[in-house]
């Protein structure tokens, strides 16, 4: 069944690069981006865990532990980790869940058999440090993710989850933001001392609340 927003992200216990795990003990008290990709040794893949390698620590700054997932062995994975390392000039520390029997790919509907078949085409899910899922993205096997879009909305989840506000479109951190409708304006004026502009009586924009 497709995991939606809001559900708690399905538990599970898998082999990983790092060693067994128990996802739910593994996430602890931290936000989780769970990701699926196609299959090891595998063009736009490669070029994917490299990136996210890259960026690390971005993903730490913000309290939140990445872990890939493929339909291959660990044995696979850690080949083909050596291959990213080299050629995208990384450094993978991050799990890679190996799951050859599909069992963690079905639980979170990461097959799209009408689209690939027999491999996870690439989701996203991002979870809460509640367990909740915050964020599920579904890209096709050809075209490889932004993960700098991702920590954006990271960015935003993490905001919103904190104060009335949304962020507009392409908003960056940083950007002004929305107050939400359901405040009134008196709700508004008290809660954003930086004050509030009434664009529309429907749009109305803040200055970013935590900066
Ligand atoms: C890739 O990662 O390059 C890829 C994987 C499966 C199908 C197509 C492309």
């Amino acid at each position: 069944m497709a995991v939606r927003l809001g559900d708690e992200a399905p538990d599970f216990s898998a082999a990983t690069t790092a060693g067994p795990i128990n996802f739910h003990e593994w996430l602890g008290d931290s936000w989780g981006v769970l990701f699926s990709h196609p299959a090891d040794f595998t063009p736009v893949c490669t070029t994917e865990l490299g990136a996210v390698a890259n960026i690390e620590e971005e993903f730490k700054k913000r309290g939140v532990k990445i872990i890939a997932l493929s339909v291959n062995s660990v044995d696979d994975h850690e080949g083909w980790i050596s291959d990213i390392n080299e050629t995208q000039n990384a450094h993978v520390d991050f799990p890679l869940i190996a799951d050859p029997d599909r069992k963690v790919a079905e639980l979170y509907d990461m097959i799209h058999p009408n689209a690939l078949d027999n491999m996870t085409v690439r989701s996203v899910f991002v979870i809460g440090a509640d367990k909740k899922v915050k964020l599920t993205l579904t890209y096709p096997a050809s075209t490889g993710r932004n993960f700098d879009e991702i920590l954006r909305v990271i960015d935003s989840l993490q905001l919103t989850a904190n104060y009335s506000v949304a962020t507009p479109a392409n908003w960056q951190d940083g950007d002004d933001c929305i107050v939400v409708p359901a405040l009134s304006d008196e709700e508004a004026t008290e809660k954003f001392p930086q004050g509030f502009t009434a664009v529309k009586p429907y749009l109305r924009v803040t200055p970013q609340p935590n900066k």
